[in-house]
């Protein structure tokens, strides 16, 4: 592709991100499917721009309506600006890229063209600009954001606007951290063991590792390290019935399946619950490929449901990995910002209060329930587990640091009584967990 292909190509994944409700990888990966001319270069070059964008959108936009030059914030106006901000293209560089030919984009407009001019040789953030977009995030969220991390605002949501490194978590029924680590280097792979799960492996760099051996034994399962010490917290061992209430494609009740040692005989049984069939269909090659036996699944209504009501107070562990505002894995598609509301925020808290219900019915005495969202929010999280524990007097919170020494090993991050990760803090996807008892 020519360099004007390429910006073209960057411009038109930007409408059809900004257009469409699918996660950003997906939109990219449809789109180089029907464009199989491009090469691995191509690729690699309009996928970086892209999420380059999607991550400076905030101070852009600003410049945009700074310039007054009369131009919406599209992706064109993006593009350009990124072009004279970031890459400190002149403006006859950018006329050069926006020429008219064939694949390229179309001229540039005289609005558009002032633009170019104005912000060449400008710096990307500006003193002027408030800290939501300093900081890029939603300006409604400014005030639980503040209050959250006063003085270190800047340096988590820094944190939370940089690209993630991949993790994988080591299916322990078929190798050791260290074999697998082993099989990776021999294909190619190199990676490290995360600093706080004993299970996981960061890769160096961004890798398919669809190719490699430790893959397709299934040894290994990508999942961000965050997500590997909430399965652990889980505590689900061998003769247990656990359920996953929230269980989506299986990422958690893979890590609880491997945990609990569902291979051969076993008497543990555990039950992968959504209220989505499509996802926990996905689960199935996972499930095999990891050589577990089968994980039960049921598709579960979001009221009432009969399975909920035949199986109360029965469950040894229950997992609520609940829909929340997903702000804790922003690092991961940085788009996602752009996408959530405040009433998307008062539907998802009725939604986990609703969840919060049902799943506490299932917990036998003496038995546990896991909150757990990968939200960074207060309203999600440490607000939803005080509304919880005034309403359910039979459960008790169990400090985090207990729980994590019996299960992770060692102590904890530091985090207060229930468990806080952040990009920042931990290294890891953004993700908050309690773990709640019922009292025999
Ligand atoms: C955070 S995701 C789960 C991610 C999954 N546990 C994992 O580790 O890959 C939340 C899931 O909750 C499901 N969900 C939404 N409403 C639900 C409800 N009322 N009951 C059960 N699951 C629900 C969604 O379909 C989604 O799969």
């Amino acid at each position: 592709m020519t360099p004007g292909a390429r910006t073209q190509a960057v411009i038109e994944l930007l409408d059809a991100i900004q257009s469409g409700n699918e996660p950003t990888d997906r939109i990219i990966d449809a789109y180089f499917r029907k464009r199989r001319f491009a090469g691995s270069g191509d690729r690699r070059s309009v996928n970086q721009t892209v999420y380059e964008i999607l991550r400076h959108r905030a101070r852009l936009d600003w410049w945009i309506a700074r310039t007054g030059s009369q131009l919406e914030p599209s992706p064109r106006a993006r593009v350009i600006a990124e072009l004279a901000l970031e890459k400190k293209s002149s403006p006859q560089d950018t006329r050069s890229l926006f020429n008219g030919a064939k694949h390229c984009p179309e001229a540039m407009t005289p609005f558009e063209d002032a633009l170019a001019e104005a912000l060449y040789g400008r710096p990307l953030s500006h003193g002027d600009m408030p800290p939501h977009v300093t900081l890029e995030y939603p300006e409604w969220m400014d005030r639980s954001l503040q209050a959250l991390w006063s003085e270190r605002l800047a340096v988590e949501m820094s944190a939370l606007n940089q690209p993630a490194p991949v993790d994988v978590r080591v299916n322990t029924l078929k190798a050791s951290p260290d074999a697998a680590r082993q099989s990776l280097k021999e294909g190619f792979v190199d990676s490290e063991p995360t600093p706080l799960s004993p299970i996981g492996l960061r890769l160096s760099g961004k890798t398919r590792l669809a190719g490699t051996t430790a893959f397709k034994n299934g040894w290994i399962e990508v999942q961000d390290e965050g997500s590997q010490l909430i399965a652990l917290l889980c505590d689900a061992r061998p003769g247990m019935d656990v359920v996953d209430f929230c269980a989506g494609g299986g990422g958690k009740a893979l890590a609880l399946a491997a945990s609990m040692g569902l291979v051969g005989e076993c008497n543990g049984r555990l039950t992968a619950c959504d209220i989505s069939a499509y996802r926990l269909e996905r689960m199935a090659p996972r499930v095999k490929r990891a050589g577990l036996e089968e994980i039960q699944t049921q598709v579960v209504a979001a009221q009432d449901d009969p399975w909920v009501t035949k199986n109360e107070r029965t469950m040894d562990r229950v997992l609520a990995d609940v829909p929340c505002t997903g702000t804790g894995a922003w690092r991961r598609d940085p788009n996602a910002r752009w996408r959530s509301t405040l009433d998307d925020l008062d539907d998802k808290v009725a939604l986990q209060q609703r969840i919060l219900g049902m799943t506490a019915g299932l917990v036998k005495p003496g038995g546990r329930l896991i909150y757990t969202t990968c939200s960074l929010l207060q309203e999600e999280n440490e607000r939803q587990l005080a509304w919880f524990l005034e309403r359910h007097a039979d459960f008790q919170a169990l400090p985090i640091d207990a729980v994590w020494a019996e299960t992770v090993g060692g102590p904890p991050p530091p985090s207060g009584p229930c468990l806080r990760l952040s990009p920042a803090s931990t290294g890891t996807d953004g993700f908050f967990c309690a773990v709640m008892e019922k009292k025999s």
